[in-house]
């Protein structure tokens, strides 16, 4: 009896000679261990499928390929939760810093692991080893004396009380003109920037001109390792790196390096650790990719392994996938940090360009983009196809990849890539070979009859190696679309080979011909080993596909590792194989129109809560500015009479939807109850102000805010710095109670 899962063991006895030796050189020259990052995202919301391709899908297609070929590889990942990303959030959303990341860090987890992402670990940057590892790292540079103490202005929003940087301040890019530039970045133009060469800069908290005020910082003096990083991207990656990496890598040094601040003046981040920078944190862009760092060393605790070798051994190979907009931090900034640290370089950066989405750049507050969750919830169903559903979109966004060029998606080509690509040609083959061995030959694995190999048998069974060299060359490029493409092709040879065999033609002289069933077992044999082989060569791409595929042969995933690649003795003569089920299904024209729909929907919907927004902050400015404005003239006691005043006690807090400066507060009046909105959301946060009392004017005309009807106004003091603070009766007064 023959079993198809102990062939494949013991097949490479006939590797010539020659060959063997290549491999060992090969061998020889390669890292003892792997060392893979994608760019830990940033859990400010939700992630799109842009994301995706730009470096966790070419991530995880590249760390498959090295596992199936035994090597050492740890893959990380992780949630980056500080910064004015998740800051800005919060406020937004009305609740804390730490809701949101543990809001976001949840989904975005699970979204990756339903996308078949396989990381070795998907870590956290809130988490104690992570604040141990930033600050040691920290530490160490400071004891070393390779950081910079400054101290200087920086801009200052008086009324919000913190000192304005990165996203937090915005003005006009003096190199492109665009009035909303970053404090750190122009995202018209990609220029980085810093708040000082912004063209009338205004605070993004509450729109005022910030004013100057002295404070201390460490920075990073990138300007003395200029001729380092020369050296090191041009002596040693001049050929191996992308030319849109070195290319920017170049203009930066070609430009000038600038010492680098690692510390910021806000209460979100890992505290510096040093005595005199109390209440300051270190920059996000410091700590993040240390997070890369301290991911590692949660996974070798978690494994019972050493950390120390993938971050110190020369041997080991790091390879940092990230996306264009993070090219200087991982080819500039960090490497220099690593360098000082004493710790390996990495050996590439394989950076994506962008991802565009029908015409328009990709954009999750515009509603012009494809949520990883929402793709999931539209398409991973049991119903609609499962798992499958998922290789359909890694298929297409691998076709499509940014490599050299930003690239587009759009919902036709969705179609039209799986339809003509997936189901027609990879599809197709498989199921036609399945179909076809069950009726022409029993559902076994005919055997192979040598003596009748023609020129097309030997052909094919010669080109399976030729694919897979190709594809396992071009996978050590980085060259993912080429690579798939190659797998497709082997497919489509697959199909032209049968196309030519027409073994159900031959069929018919069965009884006449006395080869004819030969002939037929010849091409079905040769059919079914290559689609041993496609399962191996895909596997990488389309994970669960593959192992679909292994299902039907009747084969353990382990025939998926890379050494069974371009060998065509994979499946045992005599063994039997399931019945075909379709790999993949089509796309139907209604669906894709369901989709286009649902993006033009939700860009409106971006849209007219972005008008909303803006026209509540102004109307809000504007009365501002009234009351400020208003010279108030004497007044009779009588006046003063005419106004009620009682006190009253918050009894809850909302933020009012689409209004940055609105709460919409409960407050108990003793017999009654009230709500009253108040523009105090940017001073207070909903649930500070609970329990708290207030003097409230009890006898104003209601008036409607933001479709919520107001009953009165609440009484509070600006402090000379635009902060408002209430005034506390001393001790509690009885609600109710009237101010005179
Ligand atoms: N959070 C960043 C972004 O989304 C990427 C950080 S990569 C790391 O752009 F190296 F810092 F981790
Ligand atoms: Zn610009």
């Amino acid at each position: 009896m023959n079993h198809g899962l102990e062939s494949w063991f013991k097949t490479d006895s006939d590797i010539p000679v020659i060959f063997a030796l290549l491999i060992a050189q090969q061998t020889m020259n390669e890292p003892k261990r792997y060392l893979i990052t994608a760019a830990l995202p940033y859990v400010n919301g939700l992630k799109h499928i842009g994301h995706l391709a730009g470096a966790y899908l070419p991530a995880d297609i590249y760390v498959r390929y090295l596992r199936a070929r035994k090597r050492d590889v740890v893959f990380i990942c992780g949630s980056d939760e500080h910064g004015a990303a998740i800051t800005m959030q919060a406020l937004k959303e009305g609740t804390t810093p730490r809701a949101i990341i543990d809001k976001y860090h949840a989904i975005i987890k699970q979204n990756f692991a339903d996308l078949g992402i396989s990381f070795d670990i998907y870590h956290r940057t809130s988490e104690p080893i992570h604040y141990e590892t930033a600050q040691e790292f920290f530490t160490s540079l400071y004891n070393r004396g390779e950081l910079e103490e400054k101290e200087n202005e920086q801009y200052y929003d008086e009324q919000a009380g913190i000192f304005l940087a990165d996203r937090y301040i915005i003005g006009t890019c003096p190199v492109c003109g665009n009035e909303n530039a970053y404090g750190d970045q122009c995202e018209r133009c990609g220029s980085s920037l810093s708040p000082e060469q912004l063209i009338n800069p205004r605070s993004t908290l509450t729109g005022k001109t910030p004013v100057k005020k002295m404070t201390k910082h460490w920075y990073l003096p990138l300007n003395k390792y200029e001729d380092w990083l020369r050296n090191w991207i041009e002596q040693e990656h001049a050929t191996d790196w992308k030319s849109n990496v070195a290319g920017q890598c170049k203009s930066w040094l070609d430009n000038g390096l600038q010492p680098r601040a690692v510390t910021r003046d806000v209460d979100w981040g890992v505290p510096v650790p040093l005595e005199e920078a109390k209440g300051k944190v270190l920059y996000v862009w410091f700590d993040a990719p240390i997070g890369y760092i301290s991911a590692t060393r949660q996974w070798a605790l978690d494994h019972g392994k050493e950390w120390e070798p993938y971050w110190q051994d020369k041997d080991t190979k790091l390879v940092h996938f990230i996306g264009k907009d993070n090219i200087v931090f991982h080819c500039i900034i960090f490497p220099v940090m690593l360098h000082l640290h004493g710790n390996i370089l990495p050996d590439n950066v394989p950076a994506n360009e962008f991802m565009n989405l029908e015409g328009d750049k990709m954009s999750t507050s515009r509603g012009w983009s494809i949520e990883m969750e929402d793709y999931i919830n539209d398409w991973i169903k049991p119903e609609n196809g499962g798992e499958s559903m998922a290789d359909m979109l890694r298929y297409y966004l691998t076709t499509i990849l940014p490599e050299t060029k930003d690239s587009e998606f759009t919902w036709k080509g969705f179609q039209t890539a799986n339809t003509s690509e997936l189901v027609e040609i990879f599809g197709n083959f498989v199921n036609r070979s399945f179909v076809l061995l069950h009726k022409l030959c029993g559902g076994k694995v005919p055997v192979l009859h040598s003596e009748l190999l023609d020129e097309a048998d030997q052909g094919m069974l010669t080109q399976f190696k030729i694919s897979a060299d190709k594809v396992a060359d071009l996978l050590e490029i980085y060259k993912f679309r080429d690579a798939l493409s190659e797998v497709i092709d082997l497919a489509r040879k697959g199909n032209r080979y049968m196309q030519e065999k027409q073994p159900w033609i031959t069929a018919r002289s069965i009884n006449e011909n006395a080869q004819a069933q030969k002939l037929i077992d010849n091409c079905l044999h040769i059919c079914l080993q290559l689609t041993a082989n496609l399962a191996i060569l895909v596997n990488p791409f389309l994970p669960y596909t593959a192992r679909k595929m292994c299902h039907m042969m009747k084969v353990v995933d382990k025939m998926l590792e890379w050494e069974n690649a371009g060998k065509s003795k994979l499946l045992s003569v005599g063994y039997s194989l399931r019945e075909p089920k379709l790999l993949f299904r089509k796309i139907e024209d209604a669906e894709i129109a369901v989709q286009l729909d649902k993006l033009k929907a939700a860009a409106a919907k971006a849209l007219e809560s972005k008008k909303q927004t803006e026209k509540v902050n102004r109307q809000v400015m504007q009365e501002e500015i009234k009351e400020q404005a208003a010279q108030k003239p004497m007044i009779q006691y009588d006046d003063f009479a005419k106004i009620e005043l009682k006190v009253g006690t918050i009894v809850t807090a909302e933020k009012v939807e689409k209004a940055d400066k609105l709460l919409k507060l409960e407050v108990d009046l003793g017999t009654e109850k009230r709500t009253i909105v108040s523009g105090i959301a940017l001073d207070f946060k909903p649930e500070d102000i609970q329990g708290k009392q207030v003097v409230v004017v009890t006898n104003l005309a209601p008036r409607k805010m933001r479709g919520i009807e107001s009953n009165g106004m609440i009484l509070m003091a600006e402090n000379g710095d635009g902060k408002l603070v209430f005034i506390n009766p001393d001790g509690r007064a009885d609600e109710g109670a009237e101010v005179r």
